[in-house]
């Protein structure tokens, strides 16, 4: 994450860590066997370097978590490769797809993966203990909907997302990298959204979500010149209801900070 103080960064600490075990042996109904190692790509040198919208940082991997990571990374992670996935042969069947870039701890991606099991998820983070913890919750309540890609979500979508593929992409609280000289390393830019529009099929939607003003205007400011896309809101979006609200979210709330939902679709 970014030096930022802002509430998301609080999302660090491990909400639902504990040194139980029981949740991480092999689910017994796998589907197919999707990778291992996943974070070793993250450490390779880069051909194509581009700045990085996120800093990898160490961060603690609880036990409970590096089970987790152990165990289900080989059933749940899809290893980074510069070749086009096949999500039908990844996900194990045909269904909507739904990308989300930077998951942090995945509380929101397990919660709404669990509450739409008819769609599949496809999940990016970079961060180790992150992702132990959505193993976690995906050991703890047998989600079989998610896939995991710990790689740089730039490089997944520019080498391994095919075009017209997705039904959705979320992108909730990405680093608002608030200092004017680290602005560059936003995610949300324009030719990242060029690309990421080729990915959606026509009507698929990106829905961001951001509590930091100054970004909320440039994401409307980038979202809205793409000529692909469609705002469904005059401006910024009611929050959809699938985006339930974190505790860190609803204390944000108490103390007065906004939160700016976005929704987009392809035309
Ligand atoms: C501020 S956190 C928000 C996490 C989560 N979406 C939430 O709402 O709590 C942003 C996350 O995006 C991840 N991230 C930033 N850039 C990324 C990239 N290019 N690829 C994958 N993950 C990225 C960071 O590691 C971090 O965990």
């Amino acid at each position: 994450m970014s030096d930022t103080t802002d509430l998301r960064n609080k999302h660090g600490k491990d909400a639902t860590d504990d040194e139980t075990n029981h949740a991480c042996s092999p689910h017994p109904n796998p589907l197919p066997q999707a990778g291992e190692g996943a974070n070793e790509s993250l450490r390779e040198p880069h051909v194509n370097r581009h700045i990085r919208s996120f800093v990898l940082r160490q961060g603690r991997v609880s036990n409970a978590q590096q089970r987790c990571y152990d165990t289900l990374m080989p059933q749940y992670g899809i290893s980074y490769s510069a070749q086009l996935l096949d999500l039908d042969a990844a996900f194990g069947r045909s269904a909507p797809r739904i990308l989300e870039i930077g998951f942090g701890m995945g509380e929101t991606t397990a919660a709404i993966a669990r509450a739409h099991p008819q769609n599949d998820y496809l999940a990016i983070e970079v961060h180790t203990p992150g992702v132990g913890s959505l193993l976690k919750q995906i050991g703890e309540t047998g989600l079989a909907n998610i896939r995991i890609l710990q790689h740089d979500a730039v490089e997944v979508l520019r080498d391994m997302i095919p075009d017209n593929a997705l039904d959705g992409v979320h992108i909730f609280f990405p680093d608002p990298w608030h200092k004017t000289r680290h602005n560059k390393r936003r995610l949300i830019q324009a030719p990242f959204i060029a690309q990421l529009v080729q990915k959606l099929k026509p009507g698929g939607y990106i829905h961001v979500a951001t509590d930091w003003q100054d970004y909320a205007e440039q994401v409307l400011a980038v979202l809205s010149t793409e000529p692909l896309l469609e705002n469904t809101a005059a401006g910024y979006a009611p929050r959809p209801a699938y985006r339930l609200l974190t505790k860190f979210e609803q204390r944000g709330i108490r103390l007065g900070h906004g939160v700016w939902d976005l929704v987009f679709r392809r035309k």
